[in-house]
Parts: structure tokens; C-alpha cells; sequence
């Protein structure tokens, strides 16, 4: 089926959400309560928190219709409203042209010959409101604090109390990248929220309830998995959804310590602490690789060693482009940090011989830019992305119609 997103027509499958139509474009629309172990509905976590034990586990027909962005609706027979979390309201997007309306990508399905728009005025400003009472309640102004470079937030210099500092996923988490990519200009006031910060720790998985969201993803993944053991619910307090262990601990729940929670959690709720616990998660990623949170585009950076350090040793797709801002190579590798130091090095070599034949005081290269995503599944990520291009440009990247792949493994 052809679809149109932001003016680029693609085919995507029918019966698939704009959500994923989008992310299958390239296309990167917000998220939050969004699971990626039910990508056909989303509300799956909100219909989860209202049902009654014994009831069928998810509860809600696939999304199908065009939802009203903002307005709660009902699904499976709930009242959502009343019974469960909101829906994020992130995902909203427009159908129809620039005049048409505001809907959930997460909970409308394409039709032939729609027209999606995910970036304008208007569903910016409708995603810094629903952003606006999460900032409200979460910790969060290590996130844009000056001397957040290099910081270990045990003291501060600014006097932040400790129950307002950024917790240990610092840097890492999935709710950071959404909060700079929404709001790069800081328009939702940016205050010394406290949370508590009490926190417990069963087997690899450590909680902190007082860092939770309220999206729903865990709740929705331990519920559905069968390898999990449903054993977390959504509990309300003073209008604030958390999520709980359903009897007290994790253990009394029934938890069958898969990770599942860890992997979907945005915040710093479900954590997987230490070496140990990162070791942990790394062999719960690479067993539930559909579980990959898709994140905000990250900006191009300049290949030099102090771009270098942010790079991640994890598999992922990165992309490189000259000094004009073309795209000259799409590539997926097992090791993002090392595929990209052995570019750098080979561009600074080039550099070298290009001086000692030019004369030096020219430049040797142009300099090269890149931009990165952590994908477990890197070579089918790697293939969607050269699709994409080749779809957009009619060829491949200069440097892949060579056809050296250096970091094939
Ligand atoms: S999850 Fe942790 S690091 Fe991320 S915004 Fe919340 S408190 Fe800060
Ligand atoms: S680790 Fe436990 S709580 Fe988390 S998803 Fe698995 S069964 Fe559920
Ligand atoms: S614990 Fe994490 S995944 Fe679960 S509802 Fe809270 S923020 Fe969302
Ligand atoms: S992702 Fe939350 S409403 Fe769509």
C-alpha cells in the first residue's frame, strides 16, 4: 500500500500502524507509552491496568481507527479515562495535508493514499503540552545543567537537593533523548523536581518507583510475554500511575527475572545496576531484540577522537556524510565505537598523504560527519536505511555503490 510521509511516498504492509509506517520510513515520530512488544496497539498497557484477574491479558482489539490525538478513548471495553494511565499523546502526527487532523500514530492504521505529516507548529506545541506534566513530576535538571559534562552528581555545584539529580542511567536514558529532542529549546520550565528515592533491589533488577512515568511498557510486556510472569501492575496515587510488583516484591509476584522490564523501561525506574547488571541486560537484548526502543535521530558530529568517546561499543547502524551534508556511506557493524575509531584513523592517514603530496597548509580531506543508532539487529537496519536512500536519491551512498563493505563480520 503507498502512503505519503512528510511529501516521501513509501509502500508499507497494510494493516500497519503509522507508527510503524514511519519508523519503517525513517521517519522518527515520539513515544512514550508506546511497547514495542505489541506494536499493533498501543494501549495495550492502559486496558492492562484495568483488567481483573482472569480476564483475557490483553484486553484490546488492534487499533484500527483514527483516534482524536489528546482525547482519551476506549478500548476492549474500558473506560481508560477512569480506569488506566493516559495515553502519552507523543506519537501525534496530522492526516490528510496541512490542514487536516491530529491523530495518534501508535493507534491508526494506514488507509491507501494517506498523507501523514509527523512534524509541524501545532504538533509541536501539542507534544511540549503533554510533555510539560511529566517534567512536572520527574527528575530532570541534570539534563540541561552546564556542568553536566563529566558530572557524578554526588555534589553539586548549583545545590540541586539529591532527590531532584538525575539517577544513575545519566547519559543513557531513553526519557533524556525524548525530553532534548522535544523541547531543544527549553520551553517547558526546567525546575528542581524531587521524587523519592527509595529503591529496592531482587536478583539483577533494581526498582525505583519515585523515577516512574507511568507509561505502561513494563506492565504491557510482563503481562503479554510468555516468558514473563505477569507480575507487575500499574497502581494510581494522587492522579500519578506507577508501576508495582502486583503482591509487594517481585519474587511474591510470580517474576521470572527475564529483563523484559528493564528493557522497556524509558526512565530510571527498572534498572539493571552495575557491570554485572549491564552484562546481564546485554544477554537479554541479544535474546529480545524486537524490544529495541526506537530513539530520537541523534545529531551529526564531526569524526574527531572527542566525538569518538560518545560512540557506544555496541552494535548499530552509523551513517557518514562530507562537508557539503551528503550522505557518502550507510553501514552496520558490530562494534559502532570500533568501526568508527578505524574510519577516523584511516581519515587521518588520508589526511596525512594527501599533505605530504599537496604541500602542507592544504586541506588533505574533507572532513567527514557522522551520526549513529544502537540496532541489535544492525544488518537488517543497515538494509532498511539503504532502501530508504536509494528510494529518496534513485542510487546508494557513494561510498556503498563501491561495494567495500570494511565492517562486514
Ligand atoms: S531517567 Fe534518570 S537520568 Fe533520565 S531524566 Fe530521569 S532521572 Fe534523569
Ligand atoms: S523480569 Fe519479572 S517483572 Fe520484569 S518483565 Fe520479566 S517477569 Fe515481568
Ligand atoms: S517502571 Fe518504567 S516502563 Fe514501567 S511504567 Fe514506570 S517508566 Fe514505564
Ligand atoms: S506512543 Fe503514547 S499515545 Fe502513542
Amino acid at each position: 500500500m503507498r502512503i505519503s510521509i512528510d511529501g516521501m511516498v513509501v509502500q508499507v504492509p497494510p494493516g500497519t500502524t503509522i507508527l510503524r509506517a514511519c519508523d519503517l520510513a525513517g521517519h522518527y515520530v515520539p513515544r512514550l507509552c508506546y511497547c514495542p512488544s505489541m506494536p499493533s496497539c498501543s494501549r495495550c498497557a492502559h486496558a492492562v491496568a484495568a483488567l481483573t484477574e482472569g480476564s483475557d491479558r490483553c484486553g484490546t482489539s488492534p487499533a484500527s481507527e483514527s483516534t482524536p490525538a489528546g482525547e482519551s478513548t476506549s478500548a476492549g471495553g474500558t473506560d481508560q479515562a477512569a480506569s488506566g494511565p493516559r495515553e502519552c499523546g507523543l506519537c501525534v502526527v496530522r492526516v490528510g495535508g496541512t490542514a487536516g487532523s491530529a491523530v495518534l500514530a501508535c493507534a491508526t492504521t494506514v488507509q491507501p493514499g494517506l498523507e501523514v505529516i509527523t512534524d509541524d507548529a501545532e504538533l509541536r506545541s501539542a507534544r511540549l503540552e503533554r510533555l510539560a506534566p511529566l517534567l512536572a513530576r520527574h527528575p530532570h535538571v541534570c539534563l540541561s545543567c552546564p556542568d553536566r559534562e563529566g558530572c557524578a552528581r554526588d555534589e553539586c555545584r548549583f545545590d540541586v537537593p539529591v532527590e531532584a539529580r538525575c539517577c544513575e542511567e545519566f547519559g543513557h536514558c531513553e526519557f533524556g533523548r525524548l525530553v532534548a529532542y522535544l523541547d531543544p529549546e527549553e520551553k517547558v520550565a526546567r525546575r528542581a523536581v524531587g521524587a523519592p528515592r527509595a529503591s529496592s533491589q531482587e536478583g539483577r533488577i533494581r526498582r525505583e518507583p519515585g523515577l516512574c512515568l507511568g507509561c505502561g511498557r513494563c506492565v504491557a510486556v510482563c503481562s503479554s510475554s510468555p516468558d514473563a510472569g505477569d507480575a507487575l501492575e500499574m497502581c494510581e496515587e494522587g492522579g500519578w500511575w506507577t508501576a508495582w510488583p502486583r503482591r509487594g516484591s517481585l519474587r511474591a509476584s510470580g517474576c521470572s527475572f527475564c529483563g523484559q522490564c528493564v528493557l522497556v523501561c524509558p526512565a530510571g525506574a527498572i534498572t539493571a545496576p552495575g557491570p554485572e547488571g549491564r552484562e546481564w541486560l546485554e544477554r537479554r537484548r541479544k535474546q529480545y531484540p524486537h524490544l529495541a526502543p526506537v530513539l530520537p535521530p541523534q545529531p551529526w558530529l564531526l569524526l574527531d577522537q572527542a566525538s569518538l568517546a560518545v560512540v557506544p561499543s555496541e552494535p548499530g547502524v552509523f551513517q557518514l556524510a562530507d562537508a557539503e551534508g551528503a550522505v557518502v556511506r550507510i553501514a552496520g557493524c558490530a562494534d559502532l565505537r570500533r568501526a568508527l575509531a578505524q574510519l577516523h584513523a584511516e581519515c587521518r592517514l588520508d589526511a596525512v598523504r594527501a599533505e605530504d603530496a599537496e604541500g602542507a597548509g592544504r586541506p588533505g580531506v574533507s572532513r567527514l560527519w557522522f551520526r549513529f543508532e544502537v540496532a541489535p539487529l544492525y544488518t537488517e537496519r543497515e538494509t532498511e536505511l539503504l532502501a530508504l536512500y536509494a528510494q529518496e536519491h534513485g542510487r546508494l551512498p557513494r561510498d556503498n555503490d563501491l561495494g567495500d563493505d570494511l565492517f562486514e563480520e
